[in-house]
């Protein structure tokens, strides 16, 4: 299927590790200009050589998304001008991992810095973007979601309820932009194998068991369903919700 995603641009917030470092690598080879954007410059410089190397194209933005709009102002005042101007794709990707705890348990810290990292920033970064893809003539928006927002999980209220807030961003999003051309949509996936998730993968286990496809879903993987979705393959989908979870929500 061509993508027609050569020549474009698309930023990835996230994209110095597990997931979004995937997306950045298999948009380039879709022939997108990648900006990848995280707190790490090591991991980002990282990621650009990568794909340069392999003869893509790609640079890094540092930006701390836990900022507010200041942060993400900067962000996308600089994703504009590397972009020249015109940003094609954005994939709202980074988001606050959080260790299983009772609700009870919280501390109020973590609850700000999780709305403020995983649905506040890409709420921002959405609002300014999104209205200049519309003038610009369209584009596509890409969030990541989780099995988690539309399942029931002990211990994982507060990751939850960030992932659930992304689902319903998308639809507020695809019904928003979506007649100026700009198509959101989301990407759901199952327990993936990060590096994250690769050192925690006997509690895994039975999530895993319980999946058709018995097994944890790729990072590259995750990354085919975001291209598929950013390209003009996807070119009359709206608002929609592709899990890539071995089937884990068909059940
Ligand atoms: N892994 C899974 O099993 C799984 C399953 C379902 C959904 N998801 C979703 O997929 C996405 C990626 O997950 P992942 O497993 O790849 O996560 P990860 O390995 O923890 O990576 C998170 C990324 O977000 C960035 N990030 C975190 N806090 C940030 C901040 N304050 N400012 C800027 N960037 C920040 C990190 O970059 P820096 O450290 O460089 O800042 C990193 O690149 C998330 O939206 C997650 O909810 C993951």
């Amino acid at each position: 299927m061509n993508t027609n995603l050569k020549g474009r641009s698309a930023l990835v917030t996230g994209a110095t590790t597990g997931i979004g470092r995937a997306i950045a690598v298999a948009l380039a080879e879709e022939g997108a200009h990648v900006i990848a954007t995280g707190r790490n410059t090591e991991r980002g410089a990282a990621v650009v050589t990568e794909i340069r190397e392999a003869g893509g194209r790609a640079d890094f933005v540092a930006a701390d998304l836990a900022g507010g709009s200041a942060a993400v102002d900067a962000l996308a005042d600089q994703v504009a001008g590397l972009a020249g101007g015109r940003l094609d794709v954005l994939v709202n990707n980074a988001a606050l991992l959080i260790n299983p705890q009772a609700t009870g348990e919280l501390p109020e810290e973590l609850i700000d810095r999780a709305f403020a990292v995983s649905v506040k920033a890409p709420t921002l970064l959405t609002g300014r973007i999104a209205p200049r893809m519309a003038a610009a003539g369209g584009g596509a928006i890409v969030n990541l979601g989780s099995i988690n927002g539309v399942r029931g999980m002990a211990g994982s209220a507060l990751y939850s309820m960030t992932k659930a807030a992304m689902h319903s961003l998308t639809k507020s999003w695809a019904a928003e932009f979506g007649p100026a051309g700009v198509r959101v949509n989301t990407v759901a996936p199952g327990p993936t194998s990060t590096e994250r998730n690769e050192q925690i993968r006997d509690r895994l286990e039975p999530m895993v068991a319980a999946t058709p496809g018995r097994r944890l879903t790729t990072p590259s993987e995750v990354a085919a369903a975001v291209v598929f979705l950013a390209g003009d393959g996807a070119a009359n989908i709206h608002g929609a919700t592709l899990f890539v979870d071995g089937g884990f929500t068909s059940l």
